[in-house]
């Protein structure tokens, strides 16, 4: 679904180029994914297209199994799209390997589940770090950057806890800061608040919601959550797996999701 740049709020960052040259804004095309079981198949995602600009925070709404998280983890490169093309920045992905995913994810993608997915035996600055580990980063970059980021949550004083030693809302802060380490042009979030109470899912999706205005990045959340939404500048509504509409957030309660 292309849309006119008016349609939603904006940042006003068009035009600023992000890591290698590349305008950070994912364009869908066309894109479908169809599973094969046995005899059976499943169109999870059929012939989807949009665009999520530059800055923007972007929500994904619609009824269980309409095919919200095939479409991020198609947009992360942890699933691929049967058809269609995919392109990050100005960067078609439809020739990637995975060698191209890993790196693209390693620095401009962070991701957050409903599910926190901490290792238990790891403290919170552990866990955070451990992205930047496996990206070859090393000393004190590593304290420095898990430092800044669990500050950015509102976590210091809980960085030597594990996950077993935090609350929940604590824990998704946790996985959001571990998300957000490499510095990443493009968020993407699915259902960040699906095991939270009102109280501390608020206080996520207001991290959520600010950081296209702290750091500039582009945030794609899936959600069932009608208030989570609200905040978001624009929401495409998903059915069946097609998205049949982008919507502002004051228009949730007139649009059946
Ligand atoms: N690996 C898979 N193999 C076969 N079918 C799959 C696979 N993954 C998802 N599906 C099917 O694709 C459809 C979309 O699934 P998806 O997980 O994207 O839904 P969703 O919108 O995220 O749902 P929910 O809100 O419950 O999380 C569903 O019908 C599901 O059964
Ligand atoms: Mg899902």
């Amino acid at each position: 679904m292309t849309r006119p740049r008016s349609g939603c709020a904006h940042s006003g960052r068009k035009g600023t180029v992000a890591v290698g040259s590349r305008t950070n804004v994912v364009k869908l095309i066309r894109v479908y994914k169809e599973y094969r079981r046995g005899g059976s198949q499943v169109i999870a995602v059929d012939d989807v297209s949009l665009e999520v600009l530059d800055g923007e925070f972007c929500a994904i709404m619609g009824p269980s199994g309409c095919g919200k998280s095939t479409l991020l983890n198609l947009i992360g490169g942890i699933d691929r799209p049967t058809r269609g093309e995919i392109i990050l920045g100005n960067q078609s992905t439809a020739k990637f390997q995975d060698k191209d995913w890993t790196r693209i994810r390693r620095h401009e993608i962070g991701f957050v589940f409903q599910a926190f997915h901490l290792i238990p035996g790891l403290t919170a600055e552990e866990n955070v770090g451990l992205p930047l580990l496996l990206g070859g980063v090393r000393g004190e970059e590593v304290q420095y950057r898990v430092a800044e980021s669990l500050d950015a949550v509102g976590l210091s004083s809980r960085c030597r806890h594990r996950p077993a030693e935090l609350s929940g809302g604590e824990q998704q802060r946790v996985a959001l800061a571990r998300a957000l380490v490499h510095h990443p042009r493009l968020l993407l979030a699915d259902e960040p608040t699906g095991n939270l109470d009102s109280v501390t899912g608020d206080e996520v999706i207001s991290l959520l919601r600010d950081l296209p205005r702290r750091g500039g990045q582009t945030v794609i959340m899936v959600t069932h959550s009608e208030a989570a939404a609200k905040n978001a500048d624009c929401v495409y509504t998903m059915k069946d797996g097609r998205v049949h509409g982008l919507i502002r957030p004051n228009q949730i309660g007139d649009h059946l999701i």
